[in-house]
């Protein structure tokens, strides 16, 4: 694929630009019920910069064809893009190799492949998976059928009421029967930043391979899997600024070619009879069928959007907005922030005296403005602070003071509709 239609100018400045790259999205254009749209809904899912769209609409303007499949050149030019892509993504996280790199359609899908084919053909009866108290369902579940289906037992480390993991309970639940430990990067919940490089060299010296779900962490922190030193690391494109539908598994390559394939189906072969088939390598052994071709080159072009920026510069912002945004939301009266750890991402779960959630985002919708509210699929963190459901505001690279501004002026019709 041409990369004419993408901006891969570095900017000259290392100042953060805010109002610039908002013009890079066009949908923070628009109005919702007649009022200027203040999107603060990113851990949910991020806005697309241009650069992504134009790259999904020149490859299939220019390039669609199948991949790894034909010799004419619109095939050739898809299959280059795409294998480009997974280059991308290998540089964006340090991983070693291009074939530790696994493209799948979400962080639910990855954690589900390594749930299927690392974990249920190896654990044992009493064998153990530990998870923590703030996972996602989609890093719960998974481990909950394969302890159904294998007899092992699931563990879960629990953590305080600021929301930080209690690291002295995650490492007396590490025991000798601890195979799997898969924890969240950044609780998409509270925010919370788990201090990986301790557990997961905790993990590893009591023999554990290690699972992160790293959703909410990509598009926030620098990563590197080869300093983290994790066996799996699993993101999802959408919440990245990249397309819905991607979402990328790496996996250490002893690990990913100890494992079967998860998946029967085109590509994912070397050679089939009907008494015998013989696996592709890794990692086409794991992607079976025709992959979201577009979306992968999208997603790559969200990466090189980020790069552009640059990580650092992102997370100061974000950081900038967050204290902000704590400060400011604090000082109302009735409301309550859930998730106090000091290591934090940009997002901010609360609740209102008197005031059910879903509220709160109706009148904020009202007002143009659009936060999440619910159970965020963590129930058990509902649970821990005894609370149905959270409001939650989360910021992106393309939020202003002036956005958190917006919101607590909001919230301050909420308190007033509620005659509080
Ligand atoms: N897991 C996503 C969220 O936290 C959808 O909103």
């Amino acid at each position: 694929m041409s990369s004419s239609m993408i901006n891969t100018q570095p900017r000259l400045s290392h100042e953060f630009d805010v109002g610039s790259v908002r013009q890079d999205f066009p949908i923070l254009n628009t109005s919702v019920h007649h009022q200027k749209l203040v999107y603060l809904d990113n851990a949910a899912t991020t806005q697309k910069p241009q650069a992504v769209l134009d790259a999904l609409t020149h490859y299939y303007q220019h390039d669609n064809a199948n991949v790894h499949r034909g010799v004419h050149a619109l095939s050739e030019r898809a299959t280059q893009a795409f294998e480009a892509a997974r280059e991308t993504v290998r540089h964006f996280i340090g991983a070693r190799h291009a074939q530790e790199i696994i493209f799948v359609r979400s962080t639910t899908e990855a954690i589900n492949l390594v749930a299927g084919s690392f974990a249920r053909p190896r654990l044992k009866p009493d064998d153990e998976i530990l998870i923590t108290e703030m996972e996602h369902h989609s890093n719960i579940v998974p481990w909950q059928l394969v302890c159904q289906q294998t007899g092992a037992c699931l563990k879960v480390a629990p953590m305080d009421d600021q929301g930080i993991l209690q690291m002295h309970e995650f490492e007396k639940q590490i025991g000798p029967r601890t195979r799997l430990v898969a924890l969240t990067h950044v609780s998409n919940a509270l925010g919370s930043i788990n201090p990986l490089q301790e557990i997961i060299h905790l993990a590893k010296s009591r023999g554990a391979v290690v699972l992160i779900d790293g959703a909410q962490a990509v598009a926030h922190l620098p990563v590197n899997v080869s300093q983290l030193n994790c066996d799996f690391y699993a993101f999802s494109g959408h919440k990245l600024y990249g397309p819905t539908g991607t979402g990328v598994l790496y996996g250490r390559a002893e690990l990913l070619e100890s494992m079967p394939p998860w998946q029967g189906g085109g590509d994912m072969i070397r050679s089939v009879t009907f008494e015998h088939t013989e696996y592709n390598d890794i990692p086409y052994k794991f992607e079976a069928g025709t992959p979201d071709i577009a979306g992968v080159i999208g997603l790559a072009a969200a990466i090189r959007y980020l790069e552009n920026l640059g990580l650092g510069p992102i997370h100061a912002h974000e950081q900038t907005l967050l204290h902000y945004a704590t400060e400011r939301l604090s000082n109302l009266p009735g409301l309550r922030i859930i998730g106090q750890s000091p290591q934090k991402s940009s997002l901010i779960s609360f609740v209102m005296d008197g005031v059910h959630p879903h509220d709160i985002g109706t009148i904020l919708d009202g007002e143009g403005i659009a936060i999440r509210t619910g159970h965020h699929c963590a129930m058990p963190i509902m649970d821990h602070f005894k609370v149905p459901a959270t409001a939650r505001a989360s910021f992106a690279l393309y939020n202003t003071t002036e956005e958190i501004d917006a919101l607590v002026s909001g919230l301050n019709h909420v308190t007033q509709w509620f005659g509080k």
